[in-house]
């Protein structure tokens, strides 16, 4: 039989970082999706871990990797597709392993993150669910136990009833099930409690709410790219995270912190939202940009994750968080609404290819 291994590891590793995961500018050795390489004697085996139950689109990466090696003249590349374990997160003095859940039901899962606070987190995930309504059963999961925002976002302030069952139901409004600790803790928020409690509080919200069907679950993350974030969204099996940032220099840095934490746990950052970008005026429609520089656009590029939107400063979008109104439902016709759904749309492209 002919040998077929001629090619060393980092001539392999080479190769492989020319492949982009399908739907994404970034290579799957840059997202950590390659956990292996051997050379065998008539075989190479590649390993790789996804964490994607999406078999088209894992077939689909299988035969762009053995069409590029068999151009390069290698015929027997294996490659084995594996899930991620289930390690516990050492930084967060774990130590049991944590299952990587699914919600049964719910068929995708998309967290929105932030590297800094008050970067428009929240806004932006009621108005991206917003726009996802139009066309799908979409919930809403507010999951900042210190500042939670879900109920000003939508004006609600009751506590969700219980099923026989003694599980949440979902809160309904705007047609969105809506779920936030707020809603259970109206009063005081706990601003002492750590982050193994709230972990395990998270751990009890994903599991005790009866979300019913839903075609998107948005996770609106608590801010900052630490142990607790990374601990809630290795717990679940994401279907992609969506960072939000300001133009400001030390949020694009965070989006970096932010995009490293998704990378460990091989969810596929699908794309940065740069909000409060330009100005725009409420008198005029004309906008004007207030930071220098590129922003978004640049930071987009260089971590090789697409731009999904920018949306603009605009006063109504801040009323109409404090008037618990979704902007996007509020204001139809406005550019921003248009960019929002645009960004809704790019999601629902990256989520179900
Ligand atoms: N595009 C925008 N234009 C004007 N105001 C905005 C815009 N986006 C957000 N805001 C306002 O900025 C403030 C912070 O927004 P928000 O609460 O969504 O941020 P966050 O990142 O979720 O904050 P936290 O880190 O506290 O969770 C709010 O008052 C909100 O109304
Ligand atoms: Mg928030």
């Amino acid at each position: 039989m002919e040998k077929t291994s001629q090619m060393t590891q980092e001539e392999i590793q080479a190769i492989l970082k020319e492949i982009k995961y399908p739907g994404f500018n970034r290579d799957i050795v840059s997202f950590g999706m390659v956990k292996n390489i051997s050379l065998n004697e008539n075989t190479v085996d590649i390993s790789l871990q996804i964490n994607s139950e999406n078999t088209n689109l894992l077939n689909q990466l299988s035969s762009q990797i053995k069409n590029k090696f068999k151009s390069l003249g290698e015929n027997n590349v294996n490659i084995i597709i594996q899930k991620p374990p289930n390690e516990p997160v050492q930084s967060a003095g774990q130590q049991n392993p944590v299952n990587q859940q699914s919600i049964p039901g719910i068929k995708h899962i998309i967290a929105v993150a932030s590297g800094k606070g008050g970067v428009g987190k929240s806004t932006v995930s009621i108005n991206i669910a917003a726009a996802l309504s139009k066309n799908y059963k979409v919930g809403v999961l507010d999951l900042d136990i210190y500042g939670p925002s879900l109920p000003m976002l939508v004006d609600l302030h009751r506590q969700p009833e219980m099923t026989a069952e003694k599980k949440l139901v979902p809160l309904e409004k705007f047609n969105m099930r809506l779920m936030s600790f707020g809603f259970i803790n109206s009063d005081d928020a706990p601003a002492v409690w750590r982050g193994p409690m709230v972990s395990r509080m998270t751990q009890q919200f994903f599991e005790d709410v009866e979300w019913g069907k839903l075609d998107y679950l948005i996770l609106d993350l608590p801010p900052g790219t630490g142990d607790i974030q990374l601990t809630l969204v290795q717990k679940l099996a994401l279907t992609g995270a969506v960072m939000v940032t300001t133009p400001q220099e030390l949020a694009l840095l965070d989006v970096k912190k932010g995009a490293d934490m998704f990378g460990k746990v091989n969810t596929p950052v699908m794309g940065v939202i740069e909000n409060m970008t330009h100005f725009l005026c409420p008198h005029c429609n004309e906008s004007s940009r207030i930071f220098p520089g590129n922003g978004g656009e640049e930071e987009s590029k260089r971590l090789e994750v697409p731009l999904l939107g920018q949306i603009y400063l605009s006063p109504e979008i801040a009323q109409s968080a404090d008037r618990g109104n979704p902007y996007v439902l509020n204001c139809k016709d406005s550019p921003i609404t248009a960019e929002y759904m645009k960004i809704a749309n790019h999601i629902v492209e990256l989520a179900e290819n």
